[in-house]
């Protein structure tokens, strides 16, 4: 079964991602997996030419750290394959203006800014492109991602009924919980790599201190009630999830566990120190040993490369290009 996902690198990696998909990729990558640094993706908004060098690279060695490994997985950068930018093009005239206009990720970024770049229009274009280049059968990613991938199996499958049947229609896999991590300091918002508050994120590669700091801090509320609920007690609701996420257990039952809230703080501190502690050593590592880390990525686009140009041969072919 083939799996494909990608992460930009626009930030340093957050719990959010870690739960959401990082930690699924870990356990459950296989020679048929590939992982993909959407360095393209990153362009879309305001990034320094040398801050996103060297984040590319950063972000390879903490999937590395946190448990992708290169000897049975695929990773690669995806503008060393040139194929998602031209399979892009052409799903750019698959796809319509008014079903982009109706991201809701797109919507709430344009709003942010003036004079927004057409790349923020047609990122969940490339998105498809990236997907489909693979034949995926399974998407690994967050709760955030879900429209995104709803687009791209509509692009699969108008493509197919247009042009002959080309491309696997991919599906979605989310995590059991902590799918959709919230900023700790404000927990009706997404934790997110670009808007966050410092207390509000946790970094994969935070000193225990700042784990310790941020968990302690963590917006609740009053009444006390240890009780699994979204819709009246988010931010408990998003600290029983993130413990979930990391114990493998479901957020009720870790609600029925404790009772009170300083005790769950003080054990989820623990439990994400315990699992992110060996990742940054792991990372320091990997970070010091430059030319290895370009030696991997340059293997995974290699494999990428073979296995993409397949398939977009197939739908160029398709659409009349000779
Ligand atoms: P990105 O880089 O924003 O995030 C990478 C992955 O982390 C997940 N994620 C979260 N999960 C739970 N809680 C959160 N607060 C949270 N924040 C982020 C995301 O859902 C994602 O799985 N467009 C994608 C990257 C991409 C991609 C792809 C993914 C490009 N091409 C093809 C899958 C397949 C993005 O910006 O993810």
């Amino acid at each position: 079964m083939r799996v494909f996902s990608g992460i930009q690198p626009s930030g340093d990696l957050h719990i959010g991602n870690y739960l959401g998909a990082v930690k699924q990729w870990a356990a459950t990558q296989s020679t048929d997996s590939l992982y993909c640094v959407v360095d393209l993706h990153a362009l879309t908004l305001q990034i320094d030419p040398a801050t996103l060098r060297t984040q590319t690279d950063d972000l390879l060695a903490a999937l590395i750290a946190a448990g992708l490994d290169p000897s049975r997985c695929t990773l690669f950068v995806q503008s060393h394959v040139s194929y998602h930018a031209q399979l892009s093009w052409l799903l750019e005239c698959v796809a319509t203006y008014g079903e982009l206009t109706r991201m809701t990720q797109f919507k709430e970024k344009a709003e942010r800014q003036e004079g927004y770049r057409v790349g923020l229009l047609t990122y969940p274009v490339l998105m498809a492109a990236d997907i489909l280049l693979y034949q995926t059968d399974q998407v690994p990613v967050g709760d955030d991602q879900r429209q995104h991938l709803e687009l791209a199996r509509d692009l699969a499958e108008r493509f197919n009924n247009r042009y002959g049947a080309i491309f696997t229609v991919p599906v979605g896999v989310q995590p059991p919980a902590a799918a959709r991590v919230m900023d700790l300091q404000e927990p009706t918002r997404k934790m997110s790599k670009s808007v966050s508050s410092p207390l509000g994120t946790i970094y994969v590669l935070d000193p225990p201190e700042a784990i310790e700091r941020k968990v302690k801090k963590a917006v609740t509320d009053t009444d006390g009630e240890m009780r699994f609920d979204w819709d009246h007690k988010p931010g408990l609701a998003n600290l029983l999830e993130i413990y979930a996420g990391f114990s493998g257990e479901r957020p009720d039952a870790v609600a029925a566990r404790f009772s009170r809230y300083g005790d769950l703080k003080r054990e989820l501190a623990e439990l994400i120190i315990t699992e992110l502690a060996p990742i940054a050593e792991r990372y320091r590592e990997l970070r010091a040993s430059g030319p290895e880390l370009r030696g991997i990525a340059n293997d995974g686009a290699e494999k990428a490369r073979h296995l993409a140009g397949a398939t977009y041969q197939r739908a160029a072919a398709a659409m009349g290009l000779s």
